[in-house]
């Protein structure tokens, strides 16, 4: 639940603690990754809900502004591919992102941890392979993907580490990894709710435990799991899931399409990207 009503994706989901990885033990680390996969299986439905209303008009809510400002900058990347090409969804979720990348021409698979999300995935795109999976063992061949994408996942890792190895390793030679991460700094303010639920019991604001980074480690992350280059952008800026909360009804829509303008003019800037609400790294193996 988020403020007495049930949790919609986009909602703030903070750590007990601020949770950069450093030295989780073993059995607290699976239950991180457990937790994420129970709690998004939960989120399954509105996941699928948020996405609909998404390709209806995506200013409806901070999740569908994200998931727009994202696919632009996704788009720029992958209009340069051929088409033909394998494309590995990891974290797919309901494969909304798979379907549309199917309909542009890549060859596509995703894996994800839940089996409520995969249903709908496997719905969204018939007779794609989809895979019931752990992002840090993919159940692929080495080099067996052009391009591989990581949407929303990395946040929810314990050791993100783990994951980019195993996308350097199933990508072919110069293939190409889009993933996104969640800045420490991000004005939206999860790391600090984060903190302050770490203190004080606030059943409504710690639903999951999340890992933010900043670009700089973000960089070293995947210079460190073998990317050969990475380009980081910023997605998204801006206190918006707080205006989200207190903007009176109807009024989210028209504050959003006017920030985007702030949005195209500085969230991309290098030294805005550490206080954006959403990194974008275009790594090359
Ligand atoms: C925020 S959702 C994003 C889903 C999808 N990429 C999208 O953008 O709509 C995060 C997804 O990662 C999956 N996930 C989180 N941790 C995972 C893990 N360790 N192994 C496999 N899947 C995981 C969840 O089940 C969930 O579907």
């Amino acid at each position: 639940m988020h403020n007495g009503r049930p949790s919609v994706p986009g909602d703030p989901v903070p750590a007990p603690c601020c949770a950069i990885f450093r030295g989780l033990s073993r059995g607290s680390a699976e239950r991180a990754v457990e937790r994420a996969i129970e709690v998004h299986s939960r989120q399954a439905e509105g996941f699928a809900e948020s996405y609909t209303r998404l390709e209806q008009d995506p200013y409806t809510s901070c999740f569908t502004y994200s998931r727009l400002r994202l696919e632009r900058l996704l788009d720029a990347y992958l209009d340069r591919r051929q088409t033909g090409e394998a494309l590995l969804d990891v974290g797919c979720g309901t494969g909304h992102h798979m379907r549309a990348l199917r309909d542009r021409g890549f060859d596509v698979a995703g894996v994800d941890g839940s089996a409520a999300m995969l249903e709908h995935a496997t719905a969204n795109n018939p007779g794609a392979t989809v895979l019931l999976s752990g992002v840090d063992a993919l159940p692929f061949a080495d080099a067996s993907f052009d391009v591989v994408v990581c949407i929303e996942v990395l946040r929810y890792l314990p050791d993100p580490e783990a994951c980019l190895r195993e996308m350097v390793r199933v990508l072919r030679p110069g293939g190409l990894c889009l993933a996104t991460a969640t800045p420490v700094a991000n004005l939206n303010g999860y790391a600090a709710v984060n903190r302050i639920a770490s203190t004080i019991t606030m059943p409504a604001l710690t639903a999951l435990r999340q890992y933010f980074t900043t670009p700089d480690r973000l960089g070293r992350q995947c210079a460190a799991a073998g990317f050969s280059s990475r380009r980081i952008h910023g997605v998204y800026l801006g206190p918006v899931n707080w205006v989200e909360r207190i903007a009176p009804t109807g009024a989210l829509g028209p504050f959003l399409r006017r920030w985007e303008a702030v949005d195209d003019a500085l969230a991309d800037r290098p030294r805005l990207r550490g206080v954006t609400n959403m990194l974008l790294v275009a790594a090359e193996r």
